[in-house]
């Protein structure tokens, strides 16, 4: 069963705050990007990888995989558009319309760029060869704090329990084609959702949960680059 991973980059990094959009900001000596890109190009179970891009980054992208080794198997970029569920969007209407579409897709954000190559392993083998049937499977990790859920004004409607509760990683992994048909799906309903997972969800599809990892964490905020920049240190030392 083919196997390709959709990175998606198209975001500005607004809560991030440099010069820069995220992806491009260079840690350990390479852009973000290229940490995320790395651990999907050299697995041997995905044969393609493509990114979503922001076409106003198109050289900063060019700039920043011209060195990749594997880059063989990127497949050339795909514009996104204003939310991320856009930018998803796109992405697999672009592979499901090429000659020989994969039939997995692994949505992943390119703002986790130290995703342990065992992870794919773990969520293709709950998506292919686990018993129970399922449309899509997600990492996600168990949480430490009490979560509450509020209303508008702030206060406490209820608490979940802590121990049915998760946090959702990427990468989100799914067939392609029913993917695909809840996201066509979510957009002409205008149901916006903040993952992949969700819009499955919203579909009806019936999606698992495996392990994630703690060191697959999002860089979202500026504080998060120190402990990106020890991560590429630990890496390659
Ligand atoms: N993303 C995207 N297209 C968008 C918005 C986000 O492809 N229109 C991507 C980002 O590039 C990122 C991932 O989705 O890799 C997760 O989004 P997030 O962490 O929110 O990144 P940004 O939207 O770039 O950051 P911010 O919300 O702080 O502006
Ligand atoms: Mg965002």
């Amino acid at each position: 069963m083919a196997v390709a991973a959709l990175v998606v980059a198209a975001g500005s990094g607004t809560r991030a705050g440099g010069a820069i959009p995220k992806q491009f900001m260079e840690v350990g000596g390479q852009p973000l990007l290229c940490h995320s890109l790395r651990t999907f190009l050299e697995h041997p179970r995905v044969a393609e990888v493509m990114v979503v891009i922001n076409p106003a980054h198109a050289e900063a992208y060019a700039r920043a995989t011209r060195e990749l080794r594997e880059r063989a198997r990127l497949a050339p970029p795909v514009h996104g558009g204003n939310t991320r569920q856009q930018s998803v969007r796109n992405g697999l209407r672009a592979l499901a319309s090429r000659q020989t579409p994969p039939e997995v897709v692994m949505i992943h954000d390119a703002a986790r760029p130290f995703m342990p190559a065992r992870l794919v392993d773990t969520l293709l083998d709950a998506l292919l060869n686990a018993p129970m049937e399922r449309d899509g499977v997600i990492p996600a990790l168990e949480v430490v704090d009490t979560i509450k859920r509020i209303d508008g004004g702030g206060i406490i409607i209820d608490t979940p329990p802590r121990h049915l509760l998760r946090a959702a990683q990427t990468p989100q992994t799914f067939f392609l084609e029913s993917i695909l048909a809840a996201h066509e799906r979510a957009a002409g309903l205008k149901v916006e959702c903040s993952d992949d997972a969700a819009v499955a969800e919203h579909a009806g599809l019936k999606v698992g949960v495996v392990a994630g990892d703690a060191r697959n964490r999002k860089i979202t905020h500026p504080e998060d680059f120190a402990w990106a920049r020890d991560m590429a240190r630990e890496e390659r030392p």
